[in-house]
């Protein structure tokens, strides 16, 4: 039967995905990273989708995880009311708001937040500019960098800046918003998320 066929599909997809693993610290800024976890050269050539565990985001607030995905840095990060309250007012500082762009926003993440559940933020930890890495900066309060800081990131290689949805801010050297890779939370486990398969892939 088709429904078999789509089932046991996932269920090798899923077999085939990487568990992650890392340890907890805390960095010196004061806000936690969670791990920084390299695949093995398998399972990036077969580039792999990467189960990551999410509780652990609870142990600290503002605490993000790092996984690498595809080569590239992958970040996961829980968003509390206040910093989603602020989305809304943003959109005049932003030069895409409503993530028009769909490069860097796929349909399932076209929201305010750019997110499958708004308190968890999912994004390509490049910047979109020349491709450093921006720094996170969740408090919402002012920076030399921005006095009006409502929390997101900051790139310190040419100071482009995106809100903590991952929205870039207008007039700075970064094009578009940082994007949200393919993922989905697990229909059994809501503390894992898949990366690298988007929500339609497992309907
Ligand atoms: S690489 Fe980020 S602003 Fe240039």
């Amino acid at each position: 039967m088709a429904n078999e066929g789509v089932n046991n599909g996932r269920r090798r997809f899923l077999t085939a995905t990487t568990a992650v693993v890392g340890g907890v610290g805390v960095a010196a800024t004061g806000y936690a990273f969670l791990s920084s976890w390299k695949p093995s050269a398998r399972a990036q050539s077969a580039a792999a989708p990467v189960e990551v565990d999410i509780s652990r985001l609870d142990l600290q607030p503002n605490a993000r995880l790092t996984v690498q995905w595809r080569g590239k840095p992958v970040w996961i990060f829980r968003r509390n009311e206040e910093q989603l309250a602020v989305l809304p007012g943003l959109a005049e500082r932003l030069a895409d708001p409503d993530s028009e762009n769909t490069d860097q926003t796929p349909a399932f993440a076209r929201n305010l937040a750019r997110s499958i559940k708004p308190e968890i933020g999912v994004l390509v930890g490049i910047c979109t500019h020349l491709g450093c890495s921006p720094t996170y900066v969740p408090e919402l309060r002012p920076q030399a960098f921005d006095s009006e800081w409502r929390g997101g990131f900051f790139c310190p290689c040419h100071n482009s800046r995106f809100d903590i949805a991952g929205r870039v801010f207008a007039g700075v050297p970064a094009p578009a918003n940082l994007p949200v890779p393919p993922h989905h939370f697990d229909p059994g486990n809501p503390n894992l998320v898949i990366i690298g398969i988007a929500p339609e892939e497992v309907a």
